[in-house]
């Protein structure tokens, strides 16, 4: 059962697809399914918790199993709808994976790969895209669908593709699949026009099978970039300078399997820190890796919440009220567009005006009209969203549109007079693991609202 009491926590995995059974570490007896999360105000948040692995981590180092064979082992998994589905991926190309304890993952890579990603499983979560450019590395052709668009906005591959024609890729793009081919891959300089941080990943994949050296200019520089990059080093390969805007790979070497901690979630931490920056209160949360979210600490001193490094985590402390400030995504190491539902819910309830300038998705502000459903003030124009602080918002049912926006969502509901409710929660359980026991071990009033 859920330690939190209430109701049963939901399975992760989507329930046309479960593969948890009950009784599994994380998965009730009797599973009724939740179809909401229940939130009260319930003042301020005191204790601390533990900080998972970083998902957009997880998936890409599962990805990258794929390029050696033998027997993989990842700890610090969170228990997600999102590492269901790329484990699922993984199994039909052949792959093996089972959990030996709640959080540990292992992946065994059989000699011979089936490199077909099916529409099914790339629709369901884009970073399978991420498959591509190991599957090519490994067996020299790949067939993936292609993910199409999202919540936020239409989300396009071209940099990706025409990075792995630079290797030496035949890509063809016909019937809603990738058909991409190489007899050889050849290391060659790409640069990115934007530092994505996909097309990043699958060209340092790709690159490590490639005869020679693979330079990788205005590269993404974020931590699960530099995680990759460990893991691949680790397994045989050398890639080097991840973590700046320049890497490269010298590739061609033999690799091998491994055994991996992923860097912990940083998106996870924001949300606690948004959530007591919210409620008020001071928190430990333990495994955090505060030198990963400097831009966003030195944006919450700003709004006065106070955070700072401790042994083996970091603290944090809420001012009375919040206070507005101006906020600008980046890719990193600025403030990461990951954290901007969180920031424009604290600003809902800030004191003064905020302005958040959205520059890394077209179409990430649709979540806020359930947050003005629940009273805030907030004005989109464009890229733009101008955000009036309240002293309370309204507790209202709402929707999550995406994993992040839900996220906050519910963190608004901390700072919300009554009762919020937000449906749509198989957005939230794609990302976050636990976010109602973990919220509720902080003193927080939040519950899962039973199905019927
Ligand atoms: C990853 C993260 C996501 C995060 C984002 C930005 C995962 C699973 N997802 O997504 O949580 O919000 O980084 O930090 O790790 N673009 C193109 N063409 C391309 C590739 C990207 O135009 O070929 C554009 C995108 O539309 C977007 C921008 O570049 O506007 C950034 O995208 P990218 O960094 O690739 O994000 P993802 O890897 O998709």
């Amino acid at each position: 059962m859920d330690p939190t009491g209430d109701i049963p926590a939901p399975d992760t995995a989507r329930p046309d697809t479960a593969r948890r059974k009950a009784g599994e570490p994380g998965v009730p007896e009797e599973a009724t399914a939740p179809v909401g999360i229940r939130v009260r105000p319930g003042g301020p948040l005191h204790g601390e918790l533990e900080i998972g692995g970083a998902k957009n981590s997880v998936l890409k180092l599962l990805a990258a199993t794929t390029l050696a064979e033998g027997r993989f082992t990842l700890r610090r998994v969170p228990r997600i709808a999102d590492v269901t589905t790329m484990t699922e991926l993984l199994e039909s190309f052949g792959c093996r994976t089972s959990f030996s304890d709640r959080d540990v993952l292992h992946v065994h890579v059989p000699e011979r790969l089936e490199p077909h990603a099916s529409y099914d499983l790339v629709s369901r979560m884009r970073a399978s895209i991420a498959v591509l450019g190991p599957l090519l590395a490994r067996c020299g052709e790949a067939m993936v669908a292609l993910p199409g668009g999202d919540d936020f906005g239409s989300r396009p591959i071209d940099m990706h593709l025409s990075a792995l024609e630079r290797l030496g890729v035949d890509v063809e793009v016909s019937h809603g699949y990738v058909h991409a081919r190489a007899d050889v891959l050849k290391g060659e300089e790409v640069s990115l026009a934007w530092p994505s941080v996909g097309a990043t990943e699958n060209i340092m994949m790709a690159a490590t099978a490639a005869e020679g050296r693979t330079v990788i200019d205005n590269a993404a520089r974020e931590p699960e970039i530099a995680d990759l990059a460990a893991f691949l080093n680790r397994m045989g390969a050398e890639v080097l300078g991840a973590g700046s805007p320049t890497i490269t790979i010298n590739g061609g070497g033999p690799l091998a399997p491994v055994d991996h901690t992923p860097v912990p979630d940083r998106i996870e931490t924001a949300v606690f820190l948004a959530a007591v920056g919210i409620a008020g209160g001071e928190i430990t949360l333990r495994g955090a890796q505060p030198g990963h979210l400097r831009m966003l600490c030195d944006k919450l001193g700003e709004m006065n919440l106070r955070t700072s490094t401790i042994k083996g985590g970091m603290w944090a402390m809420a001012p009375h009220r919040l206070r507005a400030t101006e906020i600008v995504t980046l890719p990193y190491p600025g403030v990461a567009t990951d954290y901007q539902p969180l920031l424009v819910a604290m600003l809902s309830l800030a004191e003064g005006v905020g302005l958040v300038t959205e520059n890394v998705f077209a179409n990430r502000f649709r979540y806020v009209g359930e947050l003005i459903r629940m009273g805030a003030d907030i004005r989109v124009e464009g890229r733009c969203a101008i955000v009036r602080g309240r002293e309370h918002l309204s507790g209202a049912p709402v929707r999550a549109t995406d994993i992040r926006a839900g996220a906050a969502l519910v963190v608004a509901g901390l700072g919300a007079e009554g009762e919020t409710t937000v449906r749509d929660i198989h957005h939230i359980s794609r990302g976050h693991e636990d976010l109602v026991a973990k919220l509720k071990s902080l003193g927080a009033d939040v519950a899962w609202v039973p199905g019927t």
